[in-house]
């Protein structure tokens, strides 16, 4: 039953929140009114460690949490991350990591959210050296404008080469029961190795999509048994699998009812035997099908 984790000098409740989901994912775009409900009850249970990007929607989402938290003076109750990375303000939406870039977003998101917990670029790009972008983000923790640096979506040589030029906290990555990928390609090892806090994306959000659907399907089907054994639904063992291994993950709803269900994961005690019986699993059914679009998907694992 893992309730916090350690991340650099604080310790943050698990699972966290991904607020991508209000206004970017499937056109959605809610109202302060209409995302209110899951808020609040991220507020009301303590589910505090929030996820955001300059990119989910030109800095609307970003808006929508800092008119939130001003309207319920909730700033010192939630820890904020978010995400620079892509030229959404500028308008051509290319991926850009230049110095400029990172200070001029950076002053942004503190402008729509409050001070900022941790910044990082949305993915990494070759766009701009690390040698480059690094030292930006670096700059802006030294002032005081954020607390903590991370990386998303980047290769294992990507993460070890940026903290040897600043230290890098958190790295968030594509990590799910479809997708071990990072597993073997050093990207985990490193992490661990390095001290950087993983942060698994899409652990709900599986590939669903036409034909994949039925070849996933059987991943689920096999952990459904074990969830109903346990008295627990599909997605809460799946957030208490990667808390068991001290991963903070970072689910999205758009519903309340959604963000108590995975809140109360944390309540779900998996035994040793448990989480190798899930790896079996796991490791038996290769998922089928990427995440992204084949333009979306050049861009990251740089
Ligand atoms: N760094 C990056 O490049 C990057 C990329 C992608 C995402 N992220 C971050 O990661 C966060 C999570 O990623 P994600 O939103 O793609 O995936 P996710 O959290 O794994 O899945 C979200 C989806 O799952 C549904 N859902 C949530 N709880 C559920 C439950 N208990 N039962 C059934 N369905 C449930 C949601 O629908 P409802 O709204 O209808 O509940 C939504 O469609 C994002 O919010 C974002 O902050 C970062």
């Amino acid at each position: 039953m893992v309730k916090t984790i350690p991340f650099g000098d604080i310790i943050v409740p698990s699972p966290g929140f991904g607020a991508m989901g209000l206004t970017f994912s499937l056109g959605t775009k809610l109202s302060l009114e209409q995302a209110e409900p899951v808020l609040l009850k991220a507020i009301e249970l303590g589910c505090t460690f929030w996820d955001t990007a300059v990119v989910y929607l030109a800095g609307i989402n970003e808006k929508l949490l800092g008119d939130f938290i001003r309207k319920h003076n909730a700033r010192d109750k939630v820890y904020i991350a978010s995400k620079c990375g892509f030229n959404y303000m500028g308008g051509d939406f290319t991926v850009k990591h230049s110095p400029a870039h990172i200070r001029e977003y950076n002053e942004g998101t503190i402008e729509r959210l409050g001070l900022l917990d941790k910044t990082k670029p949305t993915i990494v790009h070759t766009d701009t050296p690390l040698e480059e972008s690094i030292p930006a983000l670096d700059e802006i923790k030294k002032a005081g404008k954020t607390r903590y640096i991370g990386l998303s979506e980047c290769t294992a040589a990507t993460l070890r080469k940026a903290n040897s030029i600043a230290k890098v906290d958190a790295v968030q990555a594509e990590y799910s029961f479809f997708e071990t990928l990072h597993e073997t390609d050093g990207l985990v090892d490193t992490a661990k190795e390095l001290g950087i806090m993983i942060s698994p994306l899409t652990i709900l959000d599986g590939r669903f999509q036409g034909e994949n659907f039925y070849k996933n399907k059987a991943i689920v089907d096999s952990i459904r048994t074990l969830a109903v054994r346990k008295g627990c639904t599909i997605s809460q063992i799946a957030l208490a699998w990667f808390a068991a291994q001290g991963m903070i993950s970072i689910p999205g709803t758009t519903k309340a009812h959604r963000l108590a269900e995975n809140w109360a994961s944390r309540d779900v005690d998996l035994t040793e035997d448990e989480v190798r019986e899930m790896r079996k699993i796991v490791n038996a059914v290769k998922p089928v099908g990427n995440r992204y679009s084949e333009l979306h998907q050049s861009m990251v694992g740089h």
